[in-house]
């Protein structure tokens, strides 16, 4: 399986960015990646439903919608209507991430679990036959622009084998510093999902230069 990439738009230029998600569809990208942050689930303030409207006549591809957010269970019908494809929610700070991901689930989008660097793996246990993706963070989220957590590896070597076992159609995505130095260690502990925003969208050659770089590299 070649390596599906998900352009992160939290690193785009805002002023543009119906032109730079039109570029990165044109050039392979798989998906996009839709960051939505509420400056108290993490320390920053990034975009929410309108955003996704907005890009939702624009491409084709999907439009996954990562929500680090307080309380996500608020805002999964305003993010269905604008448009967004697949809901992906933390496990942390959510006591009852089950009924948000039947809720996901019954809404007809994909249903994603996220994972902080700190949490282990054992805790998709009983969740993971219910999801489409396990997302597992590779920085802490919040910002764009950080370094790798090398001693994320492990977990998703780990996750990778709890996913052959109970729900092998299941996706294992990745998050936060993904480049070509280390898509292909993500890739080779069995990740199949890369999203990567700077690494995209901040490439010197531009973004089709930074696409083809991590599909390469894996
Ligand atoms: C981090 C976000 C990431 C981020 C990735 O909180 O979830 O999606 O935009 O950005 P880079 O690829 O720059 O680490
Ligand atoms: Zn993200």
């Amino acid at each position: 399986m070649p390596p599906l990439v998900a352009p992160s738009i939290l690193a785009a230029d805002f002023a543009r960015l119906g032109e730079q998600v039109r570029q990165a569809e044109e050039a392979g990208a798989n998906r996009i990646h839709v960051d939505v942050m509420d400056g108290h689930f993490v320390p920053n303030i990034s975009i929410g439903p309108l955003v996704v409207q907005a890009l939702k006549p624009v491409t084709k591809l999907r439009l996954e919608t990562h929500l680090m957010i307080s309380n996500p269970d608020q805002y999964l019908d305003a993010f269905a209507a604008a448009g967004s494809t697949s809901l992906q929610v933390h496990w942390e700070g959510n006591l009852h991430v089950h009924r948000t991901i039947q809720r996901i689930r019954a809404m007809g989008l994909g249903a994603g679990i996220v994972i902080n660097p700190a949490t282990p793996a054992s805790v998709l246990q009983e969740i993971l036959p219910d999801v489409n993706i396990v997302l597992v963070m590779t920085v802490n989220p919040g910002f764009g622009g950080q370094k790798f957590i090398t001693s994320t590896l492990d977990k998703i070597k780990r996750v990778r084998e709890m996913i052959d076992r109970h729900n092998p159609t299941c996706e294992l995505e990745v998050d936060g510093g993904i480049d070509a130095h280390t898509a292909p260690l993500a890739f080779a502990a069995g990740a199949t999902v890369f999203v990567a925003g700077s690494s995209v969208f901040g490439h010197p050659q531009g973004i089709a230069a930074g696409i083809k770089a991590i599909q390469e590299s894996a």
